[in-house]
């Protein structure tokens, strides 16, 4: 197992990847990225990935790389850690600058790409379902930097995560100005209730989660009725199941919000069946 990062197309062992503290993502969290996990040793989703990706840099108003060389270096990164299964961070920062605050002053983007192996949650999670809380938080106004950009901002995340275990529970949901819940801290919501599977639409302000979509897109043809509607609070305590998603916990069921248990308080069958949905996707669409 190795821990490897590829900075501007040199790989070294992580303890010896270094990169100048002038860099904007740094300083500034001026920086955009992409979390992307192997099934069967092959990166999933690459090109939806990328595709965020080069949506997260037009917002920012940054040029990326050409698509041609990420994917090659991805490649080439996941080769050089020879994991079984990978977890690949992609990140591009605007570049190295005078600490200005002007985009302008920024030099050539910076493209590190960091392969481990990948850990994902322990099965028990799966079985026994989480806690969150809802701690408070806003998440980022759209006018503001739009939550939709995977930027290397995530401070309002860190403060949720940090007052979710400083309370006991495992993760926090993500409210908007309005104070309804948009999603979780590194994952996307949903709940089940009436009969249907709902999340919030993308207006509501939330990244736009490869792991989201896919479930909207394959839920209907597994006879599941799925409608993206905001959600409040009050909707998530009432939910009989309630469960994120995201590329490392494809689907993972929740049993308790702020101390409320959720339906039966146990992981229920929606919450496994799409779990199963979306692994025997991922599995499916590999070549052998
Ligand atoms: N996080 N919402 C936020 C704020 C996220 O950071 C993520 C992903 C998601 C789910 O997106 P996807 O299904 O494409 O993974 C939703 C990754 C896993 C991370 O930052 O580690």
């Amino acid at each position: 197992m190795s821990f490897v990062i590829n900075i501007n197309g040199e790989i070294f062992p992580a303890e010896e990847a270094r990169l100048s503290v002038l860099d904007r993502g740094f300083l500034y969290g001026d920086s955009v990225y992409e979390v992307i996990r192997t099934y069967k040793g092959r990166p999933f989703a690459l090109e939806r990935h990328l595709e965020r990706l080069t949506q997260s840099a037009e917002r920012l108003a940054f040029i990326l790389p050409p698509m041609e060389q990420l994917r090659n270096e991805l490649q080439r990164t996941i080769e050089r850690g020879s994991n079984e299964e990978s977890y690949c961070r992609l990140v591009v920062t605007r570049g190295c600058g005078p600490i200005d605050l002007d985009p302008a002053t920024a030099a050539a983007p910076n493209l590190i790409i960091y392969v481990k192996a990948l850990e994902l949650p322990g099965e028990s999670l799966y079985e026994k379902g989480v806690t969150v809380i809802i701690p408070g938080v806003r998440r980022m106004a759209p006018r503001a930097a739009h939550p939709a950009i995977k930027s290397g901002n995530y401070l309002n995340s860190v403060l949720a995560v940090g007052a979710a275990r400083r309370q006991g529970a495992f993760d926090a949901l993500m409210i908007d100005s309005s104070g309804n819940v948009t999603e979780g801290t590194a994952s996307n919501l949903f709940i089940y209730s009436g009969g249907t599977l709902k999340t919030p639409p993308l207006e509501a302000g939330l990244l736009a989660g490869v792991t989201r979509r896919l479930i909207l897109e394959l839920a209907h043809q597994n006879g599941l009725d799925t409608v993206e509607v905001v959600i409040s609070a009050e909707d998530v305590y009432g939910a009989q199941e309630v469960m994120l998603s995201s590329t490392l916990r494809e689907v993972l069921p929740v049993i308790s919000v702020d101390g409320r248990t959720i339906g039966s308080g146990l992981c229920g069958p929606v919450a496994k069946k799409l779990r199963r949905i979306v692994r025997d996707y991922a599995l499916s669409t590999l070549p052998d």
